[in-house]
């Protein structure tokens, strides 16, 4: 599918974000193997999140979807670990990383057969990063290239808790070896080289597991007993606020008001980087939802200048470098992210595609091994360009459409569905032409 952007006169409005893609997955597979019913309201019904949901449905969940005023709301009836049960058939994780990685790790203690596969994309991602450390705790796990590509086999057994240091600083590799863990005979310890976004280890924690940091990495307990069920409301993306900070504060004459945006500091990074820059950002009532801290952000238009950005703070922006590098792109002066080879086994390699379809609409983007240098030019040209079939390199070129001059086409802007169902209809509610 194609969608048509051109830039608006003005950007104004109140924009509620789509609900958090991360703890909406969290939410769904803890609470299924909690012991007793939960709700979970805002639910995502992105596609990434609607393929957990079928997973844990063929797994013998119970879960009804309803739909409340628009909003989604979750029933699960979780009977513990051990009402899981095995599936009939394949479990496709479709696009989504977090389903297939954090499946993995639950299975691999699940004393069944499980299957696990993917789309085109899911299966050129790596898998070694989840296998080794699960074969490490007494899994059999196989796949496809010697267990480092889907569809993955597991068949679950008895596990031994391990001393792991993951070589990538990644939620799913950790969140993975963590739900492996609540099934292990003895107590394991994580440990990864910056701090990954933390929403496992919070919703861990409320649902009575036994985890603590120790120097540097967590210690976790297997499971005396099930967990309890956690029912909450889910917070907004703040992957998805991105996408409106960057439009709006690029835009000349815009003001945006997004309400209840996540605010987990390990998530954060691009608000850091943006006002470092000089963006014209607020906060304002801060409070505390599902466990994790919110808020309400006002963007106004404003100028930035380029800056650096590496190391532990890309891990906490580390699904915002395509959106980014638009602001890069529209910065002055010089931008470099470096530190992102992450970004290359992402839903599409993001570090070539945002160079390449930035630079068709006149952006000055230089890439390098594991980082992307870009030099800031007095306007983007509008110009036809693809998503690649990546949610976040499509609202990236959006976004980039929104600022530039004439018209711009992102084709494959279906993608988008993975993680904001309603992002095309927010860009047209909120433009003035
Ligand atoms: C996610 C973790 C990150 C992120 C992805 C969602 C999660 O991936 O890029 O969009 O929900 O755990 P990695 O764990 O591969 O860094």
């Amino acid at each position: 599918m194609e969608r048509r952007v051109t830039s608006p006169k003005s950007l104004r409005g109140v924009i509620n974000v789509p609900s958090d893609k991360s703890i909406s997955h969290r939410a769904a597979i803890l609470n299924a193997i909690a012991s007793g019913p939960a709700v979970i309201d805002g639910f995502l019904p992105g596609a990434d999140c609607l393929a957990t949901v079928d997973c844990l449905r063929a797994l013998g969940v119970a879960i009804t979807v309803e739909n409340i005023d628009g909003a989604v709301r979750l029933k699960i009836d979780g009977k513990g670990l051990d009402g899981l049960r095995e599936s009939a058939d394949v479990l496709d994780a479709r696009n989504s990383g977090t389903t297939i990685r954090l499946l993995a790790g639950l299975l691999a203690g699940r004393p069944f057969l499980s299957i696990l596969t993917g789309d085109e994309s899911l299966r050129t991602r790596p898998m070694a990063r989840v296998t080794a450390p699960l074969r490490e705790m007494g899994a059999q796990v196989w796949g496809r290239a010697k267990g480092t590509l889907a569809p993955l086999a597991v068949r679950g057994g008895p596990l031994r808790g391990i001393r792991h240091r993951s070589p990538v600083a990644s939620a799913q590799v950790k969140s993975a070896v963590l739900l492996a863990a609540l099934q292990a005979d003895s107590e394991t310890i994580f440990e990864e080289p910056s701090r990954s976004r933390d929403h496992t280890e919070r919703m861990l924690l409320a649902m009575g597991a036994d985890l603590r940091e120790v120097d540097g990495g967590l210690r976790i307990a297997p499971l005396s007993r099930d967990l309890t069920p956690l029912s909450l409301r889910v917070p907004g993306d703040f992957s998805a606020a991105a996408f409106w900070l960057v439009a709006a504060t690029l835009h000349p004459d815009a003001e945006l008001h997004l309400r209840g945006v996540g605010m987990n500091p390990t998530r954060t990074g691009l608000l850091d980087v943006l006002r470092a820059m000089g963006a014209d950002i607020e906060i304002g009532e801060e409070r505390v939802q599902g466990g994790e801290p919110v808020a309400d952000l006002t963007v106004r238009s404003a100028r930035l200048r380029g800056m650096v950005a590496e190391g532990p703070l890309v891990v906490r922006l580390i699904d915002e470098v395509p959106v980014l590098a638009v602001a890069a792109a529209l910065a002055e002066g010089k931008t470099v992210l470096r530190d992102i080879a992450e970004l290359r086994v992402k839903e599409s390699d993001r570090v070539g595609t945002t160079a390449q379809e930035l630079r068709r609409l006149g952006a000055r983007v230089e890439e390098q091994a594991d980082a992307l240098v870009i030099e800031g030019v007095s306007h983007l040209t509008g110009a036809a360009c693809d998503s690649h079939g990546d949610h976040r390199l499509g609202m990236a070129l959006a976004v980039a459409g929104l600022l530039a001059r004439g018209e711009t086409v992102v084709s494959g802007a279906e993608a988008t569905d993975v993680s904001y169902p309603a992002f095309w209809d927010d860009i047209e509610r909120h433009s003035t032409a």
